[in-house]
């Protein structure tokens, strides 16, 4: 694996020029990267993530005036940014540029998902390359998000011409995407900034729709380990590892999410420690009852889709 300098922007930046891919660090999660032009590098993303093609991927900006050079902002979106960005909020807008993002990117839509990162190297990274770089979460398809340099290598490292390793993110969960395109904004995927924040700023805000296509993260499996994960568990049985809230029982394989009971904490260790658990081969994954408000939104949702019920 040492053919990659984790420390080398300048080889990131040619290598997405070039239309390689790039394991990119973000606040949130590692994405894997591509220039969000050129269709060829796209559907390298596809592939190496094996994800379905009707997924569309958000495209990332070193800033506001970045964005608004691919996609129509309105006063919501400039009020957001403002709030927002550089930072873990993604936006839903009509395209206004669809050289810039490729239509494989947007799986065809007329609509983008754009979003400018709060880490230094992938800003680094942008505002060297110029153009806007399409990243998904840099696991294979359905698998729990990489949130350290070694877990996005071992995922989809093998597809990667160049990587930077930024350290551990400090979010740990994916950004919240919020549609702005009729009159209500929708909430389509719960992530790092809350429901509340964006509704001291926006109002009250539209769920989304049932279309799985439309609803980002929506499958049925998604951040799945291998082994089975049980929700709402007070208590670890036989065989099964357990990730603690708060009070943690005494048993074998217990990993703790935060021991002072914080959503924030918890967030940062959701996705290292549900891989962690899953490394013990347990027979389940136990989780603790997480409480659903501020981050807990986001964290409940996507321990939900590691369960493989519907959010
Ligand atoms: O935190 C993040 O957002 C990470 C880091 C790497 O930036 N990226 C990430 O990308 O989570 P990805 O591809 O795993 O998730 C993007 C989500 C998908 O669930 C997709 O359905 C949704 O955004 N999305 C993208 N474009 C969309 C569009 N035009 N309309 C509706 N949803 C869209
Ligand atoms: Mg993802």
């Amino acid at each position: 694996m040492c053919r990659i300098d984790p420390n080398d922007v300048g080889a990131a930046v040619a290598a997405l020029a070039a239309g390689r891919l790039v394991i990119l660090p973000t606040e949130t999660v590692y994405g894997l990267a591509a220039a969000a032009a050129d269709p060829v590098a796209v559907a390298a993303v596809f592939e190496a993530k094996g994800r379905p093609r009707f997924n569309p991927l958000i495209a990332h900006v070193a800033d506001v005036d970045a964005a608004r050079g691919i996609a129509l902002f309105d006063p919501r979106a400039e009020r957001l940014a403002k709030a927002f960005w550089p930072g873990p909020l993604t936006f839903v807008l009509p395209i206004a540029d669809r050289d810039a993002v490729c239509d494989l990117a947007r799986a065809g839509l007329d609509t983008v998902a754009v979003r400018s990162p709060a880490h230094p190297l992938a800003l680094e990274t942008l505002r060297r390359l110029g153009r806007p770089v399409v990243a998904p979460s840099a696991n294979r398809s359905g698998r729990p998000s990489p949130t350290t340099f070694a877990d996005a290598m071992e995922e989809t490292g093998v597809s990667a011409g160049a990587g930077l390793d930024g350290g551990p993110c400090a979010v740990g969960v994916e950004s919240t995407v919020v549609a702005l395109l009729g009159e209500r904004p929708r909430l389509l995927r719960p992530g790092a900034v809350t429901r509340e924040a964006l509704e001291e700023l926006l109002g009250p805000l539209g769920e989304a729709e049932g279309h799985a296509h439309h609803s980002p993260g929506r499958l049925l499996r998604h951040y799945a380990p291998r082994a089975p994960v049980r929700l709402e568990a007070t208590a670890p049985r036989p065989g099964e590892a357990y990730l603690a809230f708060g009070l943690a029982p005494q048993a074998r394989q217990v990993f703790q999410l935060s021991a002072a009971g914080d959503l924030r904490e918890a967030a940062a260790r959701l996705f290292t420690l549900l891989r962690a658990a899953d490394a013990t081969t347990p027979t389940a994954i136990a989780v603790a009852p997480i409480p659903d408000n501020g981050l807990g939104e986001a964290i409940n949702d996507r321990l939900r889709r590691a369960a493989g019920h519907v959010g």
